[in-house]
């Protein structure tokens, strides 16, 4: 037997409704290498296995857009040799996905303060949304350096500086004008967000984005999170009654 083909798809699951958008945050990495006596490097490069199988599936069933929180702006608050590692491990992922991505026809984006990137790791970040940028089959985007919050102080400035420059008035600013002014500007917001390893809070994740997304909390840690484990819960989103404030008809 072909050991590469895929497994079976859970029969409940509905190609044809499946989120537009997913969001995931990866938490676990640390208590994983905790469990295993490990280093908690160890446990992110472990979940960077994940975050390929998860990539892997949602290309395979077809997601459009995948946005994965790998790094808050709060992220930077941890020991130095931790954030060293982190950024290490995104500049290896980059490197070595890059063919991956453009395999699959894969487009790579970011979101958050790049900026505070180191230089290495931003160059490779821009060679790869460079090489991939006309590709259609999905986007996967990456929260790096990412803090909702800062997201929004960034959008009041900009929009701030178009008032006091007589070119936007305050009345014309709506939702949209909102939503276009974020990093996320062109995505569709999340239908569905997922954490993993239990923690039921948003920990500054796409504030204004996942105002009706469908939260999904598991026990399971990033690096055991599996395929079928991802498919189930899009099963579950799937039996979710999706209201947004009214009544069912
Ligand atoms: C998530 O795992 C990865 C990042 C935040 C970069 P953690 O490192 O937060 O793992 P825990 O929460 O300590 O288990
Ligand atoms: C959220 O996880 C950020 C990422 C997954 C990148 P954290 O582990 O940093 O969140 P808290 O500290 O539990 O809120
Ligand atoms: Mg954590």
């Amino acid at each position: 037997m072909n050991s590469k083909a895929p497994e079976p798809l859970p029969e409940a699951l509905d190609l044809q409704r499946l989120p537009d958008h997913v969001a995931i945050i990866m938490d676990g990495n640390g208590r994983w290498a905790k469990q295993h006596l490990l280093n908690r490097i160890k446990g992110h490069e472990k979940g960077a296995d994940t975050v390929r199988r998860i990539v892997r599936t949602s290309r395979e069933i077809g997601i459009p857009v995948l946005t994965l929180y790998a790094f808050s702006t709060e992220n930077w608050e941890r020991p130095k040799t931790e954030v060293a590692a982190l950024m290490q491990l995104l500049k290896r992922f980059l490197r070595k996905e890059r063919a991956t991505m453009l395999e699959n026809d894969i487009c790579l984006s970011a979101i958050g303060q790049t900026e505070r990137l180191p230089s290495e790791v931003r160059n490779e970040l821009d060679a790869v949304k460079a090489a991939t940028a006309s590709n259609t089959g999905m986007r996967l985007n990456l929260a790096l350096s990412y803090g909702g919050r800062q997201e929004l102080v960034r959008m009041t400035r900009t929009l701030a500086a178009q008032v006091a420059a007589g070119r936007l008035t305050p009345d014309a600013i709506d939702e949209d004008t909102v939503s276009a002014h974020l990093y996320t500007a062109g995505l569709p917001d999340p239908d569905l967000m997922i954490r993993t390893s239990g923690e039921m809070r948003l920990s500054n994740y796409l504030l204004w984005q996942l105002a009706y997304a469908e939260l999904y909390v598991t026990n399971t840690l990033w690096p055991e999170f599996s395929r079928k484990e991802y498919l189930d819960i899009l099963v579950a989103y799937q039996q979710r009654d999706r209201r947004f404030g009214r009544v069912r008809a």
